[in-house]
Formats: structure tokens, sequence, C-alpha cells
């Protein structure tokens, strides 16, 4: 039955570990996938979250959830996500999903079913499996322009020129913050243009939001875009994914929300994305609902949640500055002022897939083809032979 079934091509993300995993160097340095790693290269679990799973410990949680999902941790989600910028949450749509993922799987299946005809509008570039999702979920994708390599920055007229052009309900994905793989975002000034603009051009702005609180260290302050745009009036949607902000990689754990015009709608739309979620996982896991939960109902949780958010992010940032000073101090002929202005957990280094080939043939350090470097990985023990390796290819 199988014989004709073709080798599937390594995920280029994830594959990037499957080979990290196999060089037998000991020195070998993995900065492909975005997960935080403390400064001795070591995975983290965060105080806050060894708290909540010692509460939680020994409770009766082996029953099933409901399709949507453990609704006190839903609500908290939405809440930490909107703020006071949606004053009547009971219009919003919610459940619980599985990681960013899975939030926008069921966005984008949402999508096929209730905005017939629409297309999906993705940056270029953008994380690699966002175009799979929507791919597999049969939706018809088209692109827009964000980030300028000569400037290695945002292309914003590109991406506004892209938004007037695009047929009037189409629907953007965009990054919340902390974009992947560039770590450029635009400006609040930028965001407050972009909405205003696709709401003349009756878009439907989807926020995957996978970073909250990595990119400036605070929560609230990450979640401003999708802020701007419900006071400007939008309905959208948003993925949330707690793998990052509170290190959860292993447990699934997100949520999806809609913004509708009223309580009716919530309902209905609610009703339709269980819809959605019961043929694909029937409902979502338990114990990293209940973790977050924990940690998001305890005001004392979650400010011990907030600073050490802070101190992940704070720790990648001088990162950022210790890799461009080593390179700076190589001698290196190229700008690499970009690693400081960009942030988030990616640097998007501009090094070519050759140069990232190198890399990993000749000194074992590993990052995605297209020159992404996973900063979360890099520390004061590495940086410096990360860096002279960088400047080695780059010469
Ligand atoms: C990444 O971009 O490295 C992360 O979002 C992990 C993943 O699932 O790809």
């Amino acid at each position: 039955w199988f014989s004709d079934v073709g080798m599937a091509p390594r995920d280029p993300i994830l594959g990037v570990t499957e080979k990290f995993l196999a060089d037998t160097s000991p020195d070998k340095i993995n900065l492909g996938v975005g997960a935080y790693r403390d400064d001795s290269g070591k995975p983290v679990v965060l105080d806050c979250v060894r708290e909540a799973e010692r509460r939680i410990a020994g409770k009766d949680f082996m029953e099933y959830l409901p399709i949507g999902g453990l609704r006190d941790f839903v609500t908290e989600s939405v809440k930490l996500a909107y703020g006071d910028a949606c004053p009547d949450l009971s219009n919003v749509a919610a459940v619980q999903s599985l990681s960013g993922t899975g939030s926008c799987r069921l966005m984008a299946e949402f999508q096929r079913r209730f905005m017939p005809h629409s297309t999906v509008y993705i940056p270029v570039p953008t994380w690699s499996n966002h175009h799979s999702i929507w791919r597999d979920a049969g939706v018809p994708q088209s692109t827009y322009r964000y980030y300028k390599p000569e400037t290695k920055g945002l292309d914003f007229e590109g991406l506004m020129e892209d938004v007037k052009a695009a047929p009037s309900g189409s629907l953007f994905l965009l990054h919340a913050c902390a974009h992947n793989p560039t770590g450029v975002d635009p400006t609040p000034e930028q965001w407050a243009a972009i909405s205003k603009l696709m709401a003349e051009r009756g878009h439907f702005p989807f926020f995957d939001m996978a970073y909250q609180g990595f990119a400036s260290g605070d929560c609230d302050k990450d979640s401003g875009a999708i802020r701007t745009f419900l006071r400007d009036g939008h309905r959208l949607g948003v993925s949330q994914s707690y793998a990052k902000n509170m290190g959860m990689y292993g447990q699934r754990i997100g949520a999806f929300s809609i913004v509708c015009d009223s309580k009716d709608e919530a309902a209905r739309v609610e009703s339709q994305m269980k819809l959605v979620a019961r043929p694909m996982y029937s409902n979502p896991p338990l114990h990293g609902a209940l973790m977050v939960k924990t940690i998001l109902r305890d005001p004392q949780l979650k400010a011990q949640w907030f600073a050490e958010v802070r101190g992940m992010a704070e720790r990648i940032i001088s990162m950022r500055a210790l890799l461009r000073r080593n390179l700076e101090q190589l001698g290196s002929q190229h700008s690499w002022k970009h690693i400081t202005d960009q942030i988030g957990m990616f640097a998007y280094s501009g090094m070519t897939p050759e140069m990232v080939d190198t890399l990993a043939a000749k000194h074992s350090i590993y990052m995605t083809r297209n020159g992404r470097i996973s900063m979360a990985g890099v520390n004061t023990k590495n940086v410096a032979r990360l860096a002279s390796a960088m400047h080695e290819v780059t010469k």
C-alpha cells in the first residue's frame, strides 16, 4: 500500500533539532528552534510554574475537559490579551487550544467554513508553519510585504500598498509582537496606520501572539497592537500561546478567540469553534490549563510570572549586545546593528543558506537556513565561539 510513499522533507525548524541531535561534537550549539535556555544552555522551568504545579499536585484532574477547554483558563487568557481594550468580554468567542499552532489551525478551518472565498494574507517572511497550516485547511493564500532586506527593517510602504490592494474582506495574519523570524515590529504609530487602513478596506485582522512578554518584557505593552485595533472598533481574532512566555512548550497550551458584534453572535461563533475542534482532537489537555489558570488567578504568582518573563527577555537583550560587540571586536566589515535593533527571541542575521550550511558543517552551529538565530540559545559561554564562526563565514 505504501510503496509509493516518498520521504517527507525535514521540517525547516524542528528538522534543525534533529540534525543537532545527530551531531556528536561536544561544542555543538543549537540556535534553531525558539526555545528559551538559561546562561548554561539549559531549558528553564519557571518558578511560578513549579509553584502552580505543586498546588495542583494530587488533585483530581484526569477527567475530560469540555471541548472548549477549561473556562476559567480561557477567561483569564482573553483578559491577558485584550486588557481593558475590550470592555465587554461576553462578546468574545474563545476556546482553549493546542498552543499557537492549534489556534492558527482552528482559525484557518473556521475561515474556510465561515469566510468563504476569503484569502489569507501572510507576511514575507513568516514562521514556516503558517503556510502549511492554512494550506492544509484548504484556504487560498497570498502574501504581503513585510521585511526589507536592504534596510533590515519593516517595509512599511510595501505593507500598506498590499493591504490596500487586497480584496476587501481578506484575512490578514499579523504577528502581534516579536515577529518571527525577523524580530522587526511596526512602531505604535505604524500599527495605528495599519489598523485604520484595514478598517477602511474591511479586512479581518488575525493576530498570532506567540511571544507576549518577549518583545518588551511587558505583557500589556506586547499586546498593544491588538488593543489599538480593538479601540478602532475592529472585529478580530487572536492566537495565544504559553509555550514561550511560561516556558510550557510541551504542554501545548494556548487560547483562540474571536471578538464578535454581540453576545449572541459570540455564542454562535464559539459553538462552531467547538464543532471544528471536536473531530480534530476531541478536547484539549488539562494539566497545562490548570497551571496557567493557577498563575493568572493568583495576583502574587502572576506578578512573579511577569518578573520571570521580563528576566528572560532581558537576558536575550543582553546576549544581542554581547554578540554584536564580539563581532565588532573581531573586526567584521559588516554592520551588525540589526542584531540589537531587532526584538524578541530571534535575530534575523542576513546570513545566506550557504553560510548557515557552513556553520553547521564546520562549526557544529545549527540554525534555520533563512539565517534566523534563536537568541535564546546564546549565552556567555558560547557567544565568543558563535561570533568567531559567524565572522569567518561572512568574510
Ligand atoms: C519556532 O519558530 O522556532 C517556534 O515557534 C517553534 C516551532 O514550533 O516552530
